[in-house]
């Protein structure tokens, strides 16, 4: 694994988006595909990809784009549903097209029609040739995508109830608690786990002990995001306030400096 300690979230926000851009050259397919995670941390990541788009540096046009998680219940068109999401934050300022934009059903009716969708997904992303980089923030309590702590490392995409604290975080996104969902659909660690590359930002206090967990601490369903550590192309890139948990941080920007 490798962590890369940066000054601030801007600095966060460039180096990640060039590790996903050599991520996806490296692929070496016409249609790459990009693994997106939504929430706040790769905002910054997205603009600056949208940036090497603008650019010409990079094209997106043939890549296809599945995203990790999805709210179950919100009606469609929902501004705060992660198809809306990405299809305002990465589909437009990245030249991908919303037909390759795929979405985990939150759609279902019941919990039948749900569990038809999360294999139906798992299904389109074997389709897809697999997930070349996946882009991941970390939450709080140190889940990836919506597995909550305690999911199986072995999860594939499934329906997940969301703790307390999530639907707390995120409730900055609605009009209040309530109106947060209670359920979501997301792939599964061992889904995250399959992509060719992982790439996971970053930044704020507020990350700093999910952080050192997922990075430092045992591998355990606890901190889901420690699955990281089993992945062997794995890259945190971190501000200073989220890396400073680290214990290992003169090891981590030795090795970031090259031979
Ligand atoms: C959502 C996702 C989540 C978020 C996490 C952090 O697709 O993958 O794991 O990355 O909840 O959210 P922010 O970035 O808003 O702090």
């Amino acid at each position: 694994m490798e962590v890369l300690v940066l000054p601030t979230s801007a600095d966060v926000a460039r180096r990640a988006a060039e590790v996903v851009i050599d991520g996806l050259r490296a692929a070496r397919r016409d249609e790459p595909v990009l693994g997106l995670a939504t929430g706040s941390s790769p905002l910054g990541l997205y603009a600056e990809l949208a940036r090497a788009v603008a650019s010409g540096r990079v094209d997106l046009r043939g890549a296809c784009g599945f995203a990790l998680d999805e709210y179950v219940g919100l009606p469609a068109g929902h501004p705060q549903s992660y198809r809306e999401v990405l299809l305002r934050e990465v589909c437009g300022p990245l030249g991908l097209s919303p037909g390759r934009l795929h979405v985990p059903d939150g759609s279902g009716h019941d919990e039948d029609e749900l569990v038809a969708g999360a294999a139906e997904y798992e299904r389109l992303i074997r389709e897809a040739g697999g997930v070349d980089v996946q882009i991941l923030g970390i939450g709080a309590n140190g889940h990836i995508g919506f597995n909550e702590p305690g999911s199986a490392l072995s999860s594939r995409t499934r329906v997940k109830r969301l703790s307390d604290r999530t639907r707390h975080d995120n409730a900055r996104f609605f009009d209040g608690i309530d109106d947060v969902p209670t359920h979501c659909v997301t792939q599964g660690l061992r889904t995250v786990l399959d992509a060719g590359r992982l790439v996971l930002v970053a930044s704020g206090p507020g990350k700093a002990e999910a952080v050192a967990a997922a990075l430092e601490g045992p591998l355990s369903a606890s901190c889901p995001a420690s699955v990281l550590q089993w992945h062997a192309d794995a890259t945190a890139v971190l501000d200073e306030a989220a890396a400073s948990m680290l214990r290992n941080r003169d090891y981590y920007d030795a090795s970031a400096a090259g031979l």
